[in-house]
């Protein structure tokens, strides 16, 4: 039995659009985590699903004239899709509208009623139809929400969470856990948040009905986050506590958010969660938000990136390497045509593709299409490579981890100029010919660290490159880092794993 489990979700996307370059991000970083870790010997859970009740799902629907329940249905395919466009390894995607979660959603409600979390009042205040929240007459600025989205005055009888009796015991546990919010400037947001006080929070709805009856009383429905954010639990059989799914993976190892559902994730989660008695996640990241060639992405500016576009156009492992590449996790981050082609030409195609295709042409040609013998055994630890790579992805430093990778392959291509092997080829001798082999063979086992540790994030051209080295699936695990290649291993005629971007404009 594997002791080493991982559980780590992407937020559950509404279905009011189709999705884009923002869902792309969330979900392939998640992606990159759960395969790095499926790699390091760890059973792996990865969750994503959509989010499809509430007042902006129910506007959505009316306005394409059709119910909400075909609505539903007709957009969440197109983030199931998201699964073969982007070659996420999901294990499991969730419906808010399925009954597993409308069990589980009703079962959270009880706990935190029995626990005399729950009171029933009246709401008098705004509410944001597009963010889905509650705002005091306090944060409007210019009579908009603090996103600029708009509000409303609404008035009803409600149910609210006593989240005020919750300040002290989540500034405990904040404190406590001092990994559960990063970055560590977005920790401080929060901190200084809760400790200015938490109002009660309302946590259910009477003028509309696309939602979780609330138990009980089915005038009301749920809030639609406090319904949206217990999906993490459902998925792993929440209200059975006993069962494997729970006992092996619950408390969820990382949640994946975009920094403006930051507050509902480390805020009114744990609230709930412990109100609940359940154990709270280890840890939420939250990672910044692209423009497009420096403009806020809205549908009404009309420049929204769609995920098809990204992969139609560039292909699918370039915009999985270029969105983790770019920008430093955690930060804002801008997309821009040029980056895009400057980074796919640059670093995919000219350090790392160059590197593979030279190395191998030569090979295929001079060393009877075979990994040759080299003189000297050639076996570096790649344990520190590994680890670096490692310690910079527990972190969600994506970039790091591909600038670490790309320091091995700028090492090769320092080796492949500064020896020569064409030229040693040329040369003839023994000992001219003894050389070549041993630099042929230590650029291939370089490129086969340097594909391993790729796979996570462009998994087929890391695949094509092993494949092309002879490297069979028990080797790529991480386990075998330092099992070096072995000489004799017939190769292919190599082809090119990453063309270059010819830009017609
Ligand atoms: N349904 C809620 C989440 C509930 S989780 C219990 C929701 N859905 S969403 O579809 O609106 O957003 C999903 C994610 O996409 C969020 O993490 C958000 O930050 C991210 N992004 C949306 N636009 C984005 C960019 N332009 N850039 C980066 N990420 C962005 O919120």
């Amino acid at each position: 039995m594997n002791n080493k489990t991982y559980y780590i979700t992407t937020p559950i996307y509404y279905v009011n659009d189709k999705p884009h370059i923002g869902h792309a991000y969330t979900s392939i970083a998640c992606d990159v985590l759960a395969r790095f870790k499926r790699l390091d010997g760890y059973q792996v859970k990865f969750l994503t699903g959509t989010d499809e009740h509430g007042q902006k799902v129910e506007k959505s629907a009316q306005q394409a004239g059709i119910s909400p329940q075909d609505f539903v249905d007709m957009v969440s395919e197109s983030f199931r899709e998201m699964k073969e466009l982007l070659n996420l390894s999901n294990d499991d995607f969730i419906r808010t509208t399925e009954e597993r979660h409308i069990t589980s959603a009703q079962a959270i409600w009880q706990k935190l009623e029995e626990k005399g979390d729950i009171y029933l009042d009246t709401y008098a205040g705004w509410y944001s139809v597009r963010d889905e929240a509650f705002y005091a007459e306090s944060e409007l600025v210019d009579g908009k929400a603090p996103t600029g989205a708009p509000v409303e005055w609404v008035e009803e009888e409600s149910y609210f969470f006593r989240l005020s009796a919750w300040q002290d015991r989540l500034l405990e546990f904040y404190e406590k856990n001092p990994e559960f919010i990063a970055p560590d400037a977005r920790r401080n947001e929060v901190l200084s948040f809760v400790k200015g006080g938490l109002n009660d929070l309302s946590v259910s709805r009477t003028t509309f009905s696309w939602g979780v009856p609330v138990p009980g009383n089915d005038k009301h429905i749920m809030y639609v986050w406090l319904d949206a954010l217990v999906n993490y639990i459902t998925a792993v059989g929440y209200p059975d506590q006993a069962n494997d799914q729970y006992q092996t993976f619950w408390p969820a190892d990382l949640h994946m958010v975009g920094k403006d559902i930051l507050r509902f994730h480390t805020v009114y989660w744990p609230a709930f969660l412990m109100s609940a008695g359940v154990e709270p996640p280890k840890r939420v990241f939250a990672h910044g938000w692209w423009t497009n060639e420096g403009e806020k992405i809205s549908k009404s500016l009309g420049n929204v990136i769609t995920a098809n576009q990204l992969v139609d156009v560039y292909g699918l492992d370039q915009t999985r390497y270029f969105l983790l590449r770019e920008v430093p996790f955690g930060n804002d981050g801008n997309f821009s045509r040029t980056s895009m082609v400057n980074r796919m030409n640059a670093e995919l195609a000219n350090n790392i593709g160059n590197l593979a295709q030279r190395t191998l042409s030569i090979i295929y040609k001079n060393c009877d299409q075979m990994i040759p013998e080299p003189p000297t055994a050639y076996a570096p630890d790649r344990t520190d490579a590994l680890e670096q790579v490692r310690t910079h992805l527990d972190k969600q430093a994506f970039h790091h981890a591909l600038a670490a990778i790309l320091e091995i392959a700028g090492n090769a291509n320092e080796k492949i100029d500064r020896e020569a092997p064409w030229a040693l080829r040329k040369e003839g001798t023994d000992e001219a010919l003894a050389k070549m082999r041993q630099v042929l063979y230590e650029l291939a086992d370089d490129i086969r660290v340097i594909a391993m540790l790729l796979q996570p994030f462009i998994p087929d051209s890391a695949d094509a490159l092993l494949s092309q080295l002879g490297i069979d699936a028990a080797h790529r695990q991480f386990e075998a880092i330092n099992t070096p290649i072995k000489a004799g291993t017939p190769i292919h005629k190599p082809e090119g794993v990453f063309p270059r971007f010819l830009d017609e404009e």
